[in-house]
Parts: structure tokens; C-alpha cells; sequence
């Protein structure tokens, strides 16, 4: 089970990364028009997208065996002077987190009562920090000694 739900995780990326581009494309292209009730929906599954693979990852980092158990087994000092128990202990993490918090702040801007043009570019703006976080946070393949699979179980 626990292979399926890193999966999972490992596979919601994509579907955050592209409901990030469609909306970041979506706010700066409509800078001028209306706030619409499609803009809330896409920034709802963003939402939904994001928040779930925070709630696997939290499982992962608990219960997975580069979280909390690699930290315990070689204490922290150690954790820290090594890259690749680095990225998974605190980068990978705290990189993600605060991603996830940019999302959550660029959606809660459309229940804010700010004209619609200043809904547009502030979720624009917020939305594109999240994605360039994001992007630097995903253990990618080409990336020595963390890489992971373009897509879960290759
Ligand atoms: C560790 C787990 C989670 C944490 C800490 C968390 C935290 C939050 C926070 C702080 C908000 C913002 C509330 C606001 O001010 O508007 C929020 C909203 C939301 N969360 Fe989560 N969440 C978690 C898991 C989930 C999961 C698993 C889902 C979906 C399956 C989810 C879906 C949503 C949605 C849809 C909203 C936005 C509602 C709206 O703006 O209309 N969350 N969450
Ligand atoms: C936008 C949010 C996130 C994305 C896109 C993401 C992406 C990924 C990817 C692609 C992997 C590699 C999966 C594989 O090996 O096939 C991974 C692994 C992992 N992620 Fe995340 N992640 C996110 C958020 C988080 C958060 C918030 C946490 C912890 C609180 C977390 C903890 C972990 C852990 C511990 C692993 C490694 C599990 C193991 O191999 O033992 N992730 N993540």
C-alpha cells in the first residue's frame, strides 16, 4: 500500500504542475476581464491537487524510510552534512511546504473582496512563485543521487 500511496504522490505532480500553468496562463491572459466562476474551479482542483499530495508526503515523511526514520537512525548533524538525507529531510520538504502555502494564498486571494484585475495578477503572481519552488523541489531524474522516475513505477 505504501508503494501505491508514493505513487500516487509521485504522479500528482503533474497534475499540479499543469493546473499551475493553466492557471498562471489564465490570470496574466485575463488581467482585463471578469473574475469567473471557471477561474474559481481551476484554482479549486489546484487546490484539491495540492493539499492531497501535502497530506501523502506529511505520510511519507512519517512513515516512509527517508523521512523521520532516516533522521532517527543517523541523528540530524549527521542527516544535515549528507546531500541526499538533506534533500529528503528538510529541502524536498520545506520546499514543498511553502509551495503549498503560495497555492493556498494565490486561491484565498479569489474570496478576497479585491477588484477582479487584482485577483487576476495576484494569484498570477503567487501561483508562478509555487511553480518555481516546485519545480526546484521535485527530486527529477537528472538530478544526482536524489533523482526519482519521470512517472511512478518506471
Ligand atoms: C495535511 C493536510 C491538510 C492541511 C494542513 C490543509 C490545510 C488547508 C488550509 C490552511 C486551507 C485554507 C483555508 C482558507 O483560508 O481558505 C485549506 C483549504 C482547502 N483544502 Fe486543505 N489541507 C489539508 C488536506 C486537504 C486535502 C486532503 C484536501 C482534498 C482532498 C484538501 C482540500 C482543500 C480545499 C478544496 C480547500 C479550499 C477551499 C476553498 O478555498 O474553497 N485539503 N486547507
Ligand atoms: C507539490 C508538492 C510535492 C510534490 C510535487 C512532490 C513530489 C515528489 C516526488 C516526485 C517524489 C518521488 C516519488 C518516487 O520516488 O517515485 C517525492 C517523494 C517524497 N516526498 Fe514529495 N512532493 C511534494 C510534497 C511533499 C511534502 C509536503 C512532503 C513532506 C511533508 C513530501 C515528502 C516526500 C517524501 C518523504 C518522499 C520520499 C519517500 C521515500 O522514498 O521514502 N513531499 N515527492
Amino acid at each position: 500500500m505504501n508503494q501505491g500511496l508514493l505513487h500516487l504522490h509521485s504522479l500528482l505532480r503533474w497534475i499540479i504542475l499543469i493546473l499551475l500553468v493553466v492557471n498562471i496562463v489564465r490570470h496574466f491572459s485575463a488581467a482585463n476581464k471578469p473574475f469567473t466562476a471557471t477561474d474559481n474551479k481551476l484554482g479549486l482542483f489546484l487546490m484539491i491537487a495540492a493539499h492531497t499530495t501535502l497530506l501523502l508526503g506529511l505520510y511519507q515523511w512519517f512513515t516512509g524510510t527517508w523521512g523521520l526514520t532516516n533522521i532517527q537512525h543517523i541523528g540530524m548533524g549527521a542527516a544535515m552534512k549528507d546531500r541526499i538525507s538533506r534533500f529528503w529531510a528538510v529541502e524536498h520538504t520545506t520546499g514543498m511546504i511553502i509551495g503549498i502555502i503560495l497555492i493556498t494564498l494565490g486561491k484565498t486571494v479569489a474570496k478576497k473582496p479585491f477588484a477582479d484585475a487584482v485577483k487576476h495578477k495576484r494569484s498570477a503572481i503567487l501561483f508562478s512563485l509555487a511553480l518555481v519552488i516546485i519545480l526546484l523541489s521535485i527530486p527529477w531524474p537528472f538530478r544526482a543521487g536524489i533523482g526519482r522516475p519521470w512517472f511512478p513505477g518506471m
